[in-house]
């Protein structure tokens, strides 16, 4: 890490999958940045921007009424890795290392400093990046919540926010219809979003990638609830969820990508599955990207403000190499190589899991 006598002129990107709230980090960012005298430059599409030397000058205009807008005015992509380019040679993709080309185009800005916004492949990449010299700030982004170093990432709440109200839809058509309602929601690795949203919803079941499940133990469970006359029952699962002994259901495999497994299809095979064998109607409901889009809410606003502020001042004070991380309540940092180390799964002693068991959700399986 090269220290300067006075950082002048930073970069910022947004790396990864799009999520609420990307936004207001870049405002948080830019404006304590602009009042410092520091000049703005906005990497276009991620880690891909750098390695093609696309970017913009990012003024004060360009962050006003940004706050509450989903998405990112950067542009972002999870395509973008510079340790992990894909060319197309001869028909084939070859991965190949344009490394070189990011740091020059980083030297040829002249920037001091990058602000990295991003989940785990970014903080990895940044890593890399880190190693060749050039000076980052990590600010930890996800839908998915799965960054051990931080209690939250903001965009997960803005994520269970919109499965909540889903699962409040179907519940009133699950209950008009007296069906079995299936609702798969992202979460590849960790299920805090099925988990969280799950709870907020009133899920009866919730079946997360960290717990494979029985299918009998949520066959009995949607028949009991018949049984005592019930007259519907909502399941909430994790895309990344399987049953005991099975397999990840995988869409779509794209070695362009950092992670190249693309989810999806769990809810259709679990619905399927429960109209068969417990005489049901089901019916399932894939969320999808509607969980990633549209505007921010509070929490998520304030958090991403709190986590861009602090991470233009960690620039300033050039304590590089950290991500800034919510600790018992406040933003605090870490560093960006421990922060890589853990991915954050569901415990059976999480207060979530704990709470969800006690007022009855299943979660396929009966030791649990
Ligand atoms: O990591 C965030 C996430 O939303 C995952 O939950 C999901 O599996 C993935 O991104 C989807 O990525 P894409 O938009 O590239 O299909």
């Amino acid at each position: 890490m090269a220290k300067v006598k006075k950082i002048k002129r930073i970069g910022i990107l947004t790396g990864g999958g799009d999520c609420p709230g990307l936004n207001a980090v870049i405002r948080g960012v830019t404006k304590p940045a602009l009042d410092h005298g520091l000049k703005v430059l906005g990497i276009l599409d991620g880690f891909e921007g750098l390695v093609t030397g696309s970017a913009i000058e990012v003024y004060d205009k360009d962050v006003s009424g940004i706050l509450s807008q989903g998405g990112t005015i950067l542009g972002s992509s999870n395509k973008g890795d510079p340790f992990h380019w894909p060319v197309e040679i001869d028909g084939q993709i070859r991965i190949t290392d344009k490394s070189k080309e990011a740091i020059a185009n980083y030297n040829m800005w002249g920037l001091d400093a990058l602000i990295a916004i991003g989940g785990d492949g970014t903080m990895h990449i940044s890593k890399g990046l880190m190693e060749l010299g050039m000076n980052i700030v990590g600010v930890p982004k996800t839908i998915d919540n799965d960054l051990e170093a931080t209690e939250l990432t903001f965009g997960h709440d803005s994520a269970v926010y919109v499965v909540t109200e889903a699962m409040d839809r179907l519940r009133t058509t699950a209950s008009s219809h007296h069906r079995v309602m299936v609702i798969e929601v992202m979460g590849r690795y960790a299920g805090w979003i099925a988990l969280n949203g799950g709870l907020a919803g009133g899920a009866d079941i919730i079946l997360i990638p960290e717990m494979p499940f029985e299918w009998d133990a949520v066959y009995e469970k949607v028949k009991r609830r018949s049984m005592l006359g019930k007259k519907y029952s909502i399941v909430c699962v994790a895309e990344g969820a399987k049953p005991k002994g099975g397999e990840l259901i995988i869409k779509k495999t794209d070695v362009k990508r950092t992670d190249p497994i693309q989810l999806g299809g769990v809810a259709e095979i679990v619905a399927k599955s429960i109209e068969k064998s417990t005489g049901l109607e089901t019916r399932y409901t894939v969320l999808g990207h509607l969980q990633r889009g549209g505007t921010p809410t509070a929490f998520d606003r304030i958090l991403s403000t709190k986590f861009g502020t602090s991470a233009i001042d960690l620039a300033i004070k050039q304590k590089f190499g950290r991500m800034v991380a919510l600790k018992c309540n406040e933003v605090r940092s870490v560093t960006i190589e421990s922060a890589i180390q853990n991915q954050k799964l569901v415990k059976l002693t999480d207060q979530a899991f704990i709470s969800a068991k006690a007022v009855g959700v299943c979660f396929g399986s009966k030791n649990l």
